[in-house]
């Protein structure tokens, strides 16, 4: 029988999920996350900030590699609660990504969205934001659900006894991302498409469902205009 399905608003859903997410075997964070340790070098030695930082897995992998300084900013308390419980100097708040981040002007010299702007309908807010608070010579990277994927249905949802939670999001086109990067100040330096079978290890198997040579993830490297 199929599980029951519960909408929640975001920030209820990962309240929710926070309990058991970073145990919860999701092919998409696995992938996002070698994606973003083939970065190891270029965050050694910055300030870094991550928007939608949830329980801070990144956060504490970037500040093991080397990064200077390590904050983030979330919706939801509750994955903001496993964040801090990690310890590792990690700054966080709680706010919305879409309205002014309580961080300075020109503070991060490496700013990340992992999995977190399909939750964004206009990505021009959250875009603006880093734009300021990017250092000169700084990097954005963008690593999210690819539009192929998200266009044909996938997105954030987990299943708990019986149930399966979805919340809010807004699938977002190659179009959609470009027009948003030119009006926030950002100019794209690199954009990779990622394939199960880029990766050079294994997936966890529901991520092979489109077989290997389907793109998942999509990265955008981005720069001040
Ligand atoms: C799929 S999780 C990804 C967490 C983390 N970036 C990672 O890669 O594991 C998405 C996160 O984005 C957060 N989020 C969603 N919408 C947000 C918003 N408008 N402002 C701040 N955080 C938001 C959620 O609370 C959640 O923690």
């Amino acid at each position: 029988m199929d599980d029951r399905i519960t909408h929640l608003t975001v920030r209820e859903a990962y309240d929710r999920w926070s309990a058991f997410y970073d145990a919860y075997e999701n092919p998409m964070v696995f992938l996002a996350g070698c994606v973003l340790a083939r970065r190891e070098e270029e965050i050694r030695g910055r300030d870094v900030f991550e928007f939608g930082c949830g329980t801070g897995r990144n956060l504490a992998a970037m500040r093991e590699w080397g990064a200077r300084s390590a904050a983030g900013c979330d919706l939801s308390e509750g994955m903001l609660a496993v964040a801090r419980a990690r310890g590792g100097e990690l700054r966080l708040s709680q706010c919305d990504m879409c309205a002014r981040v309580p961080v300075g002007d020109s503070s991060a010299g490496f700013i990340l969205f992992s999995l977190t702007l399909e939750h964004v309908p206009d990505l021009e807010a959250p875009l603006r934001e880093a734009a300021r608070m990017l250092q000169p010579g700084g990097r954005v990277a963008i690593i999210e659900i690819h539009p192929f994927l998200s266009h044909d249905g996938l997105a954030a949802h987990f299943h708990e006894g019986g149930e399966e939670v979805r919340m809010p999001t807004f699938p977002h086109t190659f179009s959609g991302y470009i027009d948003a990067f030119r009006r926030s100040g950002l100019r794209l330096a690199e954009c990779r498409e990622w394939r199960p079978s880029d990766l050079g290890t294994p997936l966890p198997l529901q991520g092979m469902r489109r077989g290997p040579d389907f793109p998942m993830a999509v990265e955008f490297t981005l720069e001040r205009a």
